[in-house]
């Protein structure tokens, strides 16, 4: 017996990856239904072997599912998710709507699982932003072990993280540049074929974006609110795959031999850590991969224990639909998943 699950926003980058990975993983489906906005009704999108055709978010009756899959924007969730939740089903979303709100968990199954125990409170589950999920994976065994006092990240962000608006943004300009000229600009605010952007998301009044400050918050909420965190986002032309070059000063010493042996051991990681010309992990290889690699693990002299690291993961996988569908596996595992009769 499975579950009836619907995934909104199923047109999008992040709601095809769910349909696969639930797919993937077989994750126990009695029938799926795909959501997405009126003007894609009918639009088919593949669930294994099978083509779906999607419905209207408007007409759909939640009361008959038991998960909603969730990728759309805040707005949209802020509105939504409470009424599907209030329906009967859980709902596991993904956009920044929820993640801070205290009486929503936020959750990375491999950081925080237990968390899953209180989500009855509004029937909402937040995922973390992409750049988070791959970095607190990354950080939580370490911090384990040696408690993390300070991290400085710079990010490297694939262009898939903005939607496929933003894919198709840089899949034109890059074809136009070698023939009229790249168009202007849409979705990012400046040229990103050929370019980095050191800005994502909007500007707060103390200098960081909200991308950036995410990052501390959600760390503080899934990890320890202890741990200092300075961040740089930045867009670079890579389709998908977020990169991030981390740095993290601990408490007590921890050299990198034994931080790569802990890595090795903790859930979800590997570690590709080779000193030689391509003995790291890029973007372009993580790509359609489940797990956080972790690559360049060195020493930091300039600091009291401090240790470099280079740290990969899909950004619509891990960064999102996969980190997704692991919620509803732990939920399932842990007989959280209300089962009502099929009328
Ligand atoms: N991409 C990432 O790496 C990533 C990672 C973590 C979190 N997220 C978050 O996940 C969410 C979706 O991201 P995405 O990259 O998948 O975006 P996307 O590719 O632009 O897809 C957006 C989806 O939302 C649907 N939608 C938009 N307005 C709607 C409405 N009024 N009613 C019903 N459906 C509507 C779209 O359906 P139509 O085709 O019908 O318009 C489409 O299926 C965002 O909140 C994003 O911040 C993304």
């Amino acid at each position: 017996m499975g579950y009836r699950v619907a995934v909104v926003g199923a047109t999008g980058n992040v709601g095809r990856e769910m349909l696969n990975i639930l797919e993937e993983v077989k994750f126990p489906v009695e029938k799926i239904h795909a959501i997405a906005s009126r003007k894609s009704i009918g639009q088919l999108v593949s669930f294994g072997d099978q083509n779906i055709a999607c419905e209207d978010v408007e007409q759909f009756d939640f009361s008959k599912v038991d998960v909603v899959l969730m990728s759309v924007s805040g707005s949209f969730s802020k509105e939504w998710s409470p009424k599907i939740g209030a329906a009967g089903p859980i709902v596991i979303d993904n956009s920044s709507a929820w993640r801070m709100d205290p009486d929503v968990p936020l959750i990375v199954p491999e950081v925080n699982p237990d968390d899953v125990e209180w989500a009855n409170r509004k029937n909402i589950i937040a995922n973390p932003n992409c750049s988070t999920a791959q970095l607190v994976v990354a950080l939580k065994p370490l911090h384990d072990r040696a408690k993390i006092k300070r991290v400085v990240v710079a990010t490297y962000q694939s262009v898939s993280g903005a939607g496929k608006e933003g894919m198709d943004e840089l899949w034109d300009q890059t074809k136009g540049v070698f023939v009229l000229g790249a168009p202007e600009p849409k979705k990012f605010p400046k040229q990103i074929a050929f370019n980095v952007i050191p800005f994502i998301g909007a500007f707060r009044d103390d200098g960081y974006t909200d991308e950036e400050a995410k990052m501390w918050d959600e760390t503080h909420k899934m990890i320890d609110p202890a741990i200092k965190l300075t961040v740089t986002c930045v867009r670079v032309p890579v389709m998908v795959g977020h990169s991030e070059a981390v740095n993290i000063e601990f408490e007590s010493p921890l050299d990198e031999d034994e931080a790569r042996e802990i890595l090795r051991e903790a859930p979800g990681l590997i570690v590709i850590d080779k000193r030689e010309p391509t003995g790291y992990i890029t973007p372009k290889e993580a790509q359609g991969e489940f797990p956080v690699f972790v690559s360049r693990i060195r020493n930091d002299p300039t600091v009291e224990n401090g240790l470099s690291m280079w740290v990969v993961a899909d950004n619509l996988r891990k960064g999102a639909a996969l980190n997704a569908v692991q919620i509803a596996e732990l939920l399932h595992q842990r007989g959280l998943i209300r089962q009502k009769a099929i009328a």
